[in-house]
C-alpha cells in the first residue's frame, strides 16, 4: 500500500526541512506548505541548494496558512498534518501582535475549519507548540517542594535581582525540570498564540475524532537554522558575532539557562508521533532534559570557532525573559519510548561545522535591539560600559521559542 502523504506546514523552515528529510528517508511522500516568509528566507528566497527538493517524493506548495483557500489546495490527498508554520520571534511578537495572531492562531483555525467542514483524509495532526507556554519554569524549594514562581517584575530586572525566589517562603530556589502539568503562564504574545493553538487543536481534535499530538519544543538548534533572522536563535546570533570578530554581550549575568535540543531529535520525535498511537491526545515536552547556561553555550561556541575574545556580561536584559527552563521528559519517554540522542557537545560541533560553510551574515542585531529599546522592552545600554559601537554588539538573545 502506498504510504499516506504528509503535509508539513512551514515545511521550508528550519524544523520543517529536517522533518521532511526523515520522512523522505522512510519513503513517505511529503508536501511542504510554506509562504517563504521574507524574514526567514530573505527577500529573494534561494532554494537551489536544497537537495531534498529534488526528490520525487517532495512537493512544494507556496501558500499562506492564514488563507482558507490555500488549505483547500494543500489538504488534497493528505493523510496527516505536521503543523509547524508560525511567526516565532518572542520579542517581535510584542509589537507585531496582529501578524503573530493571524498566522499562528488564524492559521491553526483555518486548518481546523477546513477539516470540520470539508471531506478530507487526515487521520493525525501534530502541532508544534513551545516551552514558552509555561513562562518561567519549575523550581525546587527546600521547604515548599516544586514551585512555579511568577514572571519576574520590572523592578527585579532593574535591580539586577535575576534569580526568582520561592513564591511562598521567599527562600532561594533551584531550577527543576518542568513537567507538562505545570501551570501555563505565557509571558509574550508569541507564547499566548502557541497556547491558543494548543487549545484549538485539543478541542477540535476531540470533536472531529482526529487524533492530535501536541509537542512543546524547547530551544531547538542545529544545522539549517536561520542565520539571517535577527529575532530568534541565540546560537545563530552568537555564531554570527564570533565570525565577525565581535564581542558577545551576555544578558543578565550570563547564568540564565535554557534546554538546547538538536533539530534531529525534534524531527525523530515528530515522526515517531506520526508512526505510533502512544502519544495521541497527549501534550508532551520535547527537549534535551538538561539546562545549559547562556555563558556556557557562548564558551562552547567560542572554543569551536577558535575565537579568543571573551564575552562581556552586559547587565542588559529583556523584560519578559525567563530565567531558567528545562524539560521533564518522563511523559514522552513513557508514551513513545523517546529519548534525545544528540548531546550538546556533538550537536554544537555539527552546528559549527555547518555554520563555517555558510556565507557570512551581516549583524542585523542593531536593528532588532533598537526596535526593542524604542518600545521600552529593553533598556538602553549603560553609557559607562557601552563602547561606541555597543548597539551593534548587543545581542537580541532569543527567549525560549
Ligand atoms: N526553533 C525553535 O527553537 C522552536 C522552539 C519551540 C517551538 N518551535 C515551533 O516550531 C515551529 C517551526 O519553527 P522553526 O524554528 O522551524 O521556524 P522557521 O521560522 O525556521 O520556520 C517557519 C516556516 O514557516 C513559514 N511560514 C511563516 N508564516 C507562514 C504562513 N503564514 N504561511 C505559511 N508558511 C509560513 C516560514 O516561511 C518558515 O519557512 C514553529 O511553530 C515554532 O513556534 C520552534
Ligand atoms: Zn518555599
Amino acid at each position: 500500500m502506498d504510504k499516506l502523504k504528509v503535509l508539513v506546514t512551514g515545511g521550508l523552515g528550519f524544523i520543517g526541512l529536517e522533518v521532511a528529510k526523515v520522512l523522505v528517508e522512510q519513503k513517505v511522500p511529503v508536501l511542504l506548505f510554506d509562504n517563504l516568509s521574507p524574514q526567514i528566507h530573505g527577500a529573494v528566497p534561494d532554494l537551489a541548494g536544497l537537495g531534498l527538493l529534488h526528490s520525487a517524493q517532495v512537493e512544494v506548495f507556496r501558500g499562506d496558512v492564514s488563507k482558507p483557500s490555500d488549505w483547500a489546495v494543500a489538504l488534497e490527498n493528505i493523510g496527516a498534518v505536521v503543523h509547524l508554520a508560525a511567526e516565532t520571534g518572542t520579542a517581535q511578537s510584542m509589537y507585531e501582535i496582529s501578524r503573530y495572531t493571524e498566522t499562528n492562531v488564524g492559521g491553526t483555525a483555518a486548518l481546523l475549519n477546513h477539516l470540520a467542514n470539508h471531506q478530507h483524509g487526515v487521520s493525525k495532526i501534530i502541532l508544534a507548540s513551545s516551552r514558552s507556554v509555561y513562562g518561567e519554569g519549575a523550581y525546587q524549594c527546600r521547604s515548599c517542594g516544586l514551585v512555579y514562581p511568577p514572571a519576574r517584575s520590572e523592578e527585579m530586572f532593574r535591580s539586577a535581582q535575576w534569580q526568582p525566589s520561592c513564591p511562598f517562603c521567599r527562600r532561594p530556589i533551584e531550577a527543576a525540570p518542568t513537567p507538562e502539568e505545570a501551570r501555563t503562564v505565557p509571558a509574550s504574545i508569541y507564547a499566548a498564540t502557541k497556547l491558543a493553538q494548543e487549545d484549538l487543536v485539543r478541542v477540535a481534535s476531540q470533536a472531529l475524532g482526529i487524533p492530535a499530538v501536541i509537542y512543546r519544543f524547547q530551544n531547538v538548534y542545529g544545522e539549517g537554522q536561520s542565520l539571517k533572522n535577527p529575532y530568534t536563535g541565540i546560537l545563530s546570533i552568537f555564531s554570527n558575532q564570533l565570525r565577525l570578530g565581535k564581542t558577545i554581550h551576555l544578558y543578565e549575568d550570563g547564568q540564565e539557562s535554557r534546554d538546547f535540543v538538536h533539530v534531529s531529535d525534534i524531527a525523530r520525535a515528530v515522526v515517531r508521533g506520526l508512526d505510533y498511537e502512544g502519544a495521541d491526545g497527549a501534550t508532551l515536552n520535547v527537549g534535551s532534559g538538561e539546562p545549559t547556561s547562556v555563558a556556557q553555550v557562548a564558551a562552547l561556541l567560542q572554543e569551536r570557532f577558535g575565537v579568543q575574545i571573551q564575552p562581556v556580561i552586559s547587565g542588559q536584559y529583556r523584560l519578559g525573559d525567563i530565567r531558567h527552563g528545562y524539560a521533564d521528559l518522563t511523559a514522552i519517554r513513557s508514551r513513545l519510548g523517546f529519548a534525545p540522542e544528540v548531546s550538546l557537545d556533538e550537536g554544537l560541533t555539527r552546528f559549527v561545522e555547518w555554520v563555517k560553510a555558510q556565507p557570512l551574515q551581516l549583524d542585523r542585531l542593531d536593528r532588532a535591539s533598537a526596535e526593542l529599546m524604542a518600545r521600552g522592552l529593553m533598556p538602553a545600554p549603560f553609557p559607562s560600559e557601552a563602547p561606541t559601537d555597543v548597539r551593534q554588539n548587543i545581542h537580541a538573545k532569543a527567549a525560549s521559542v
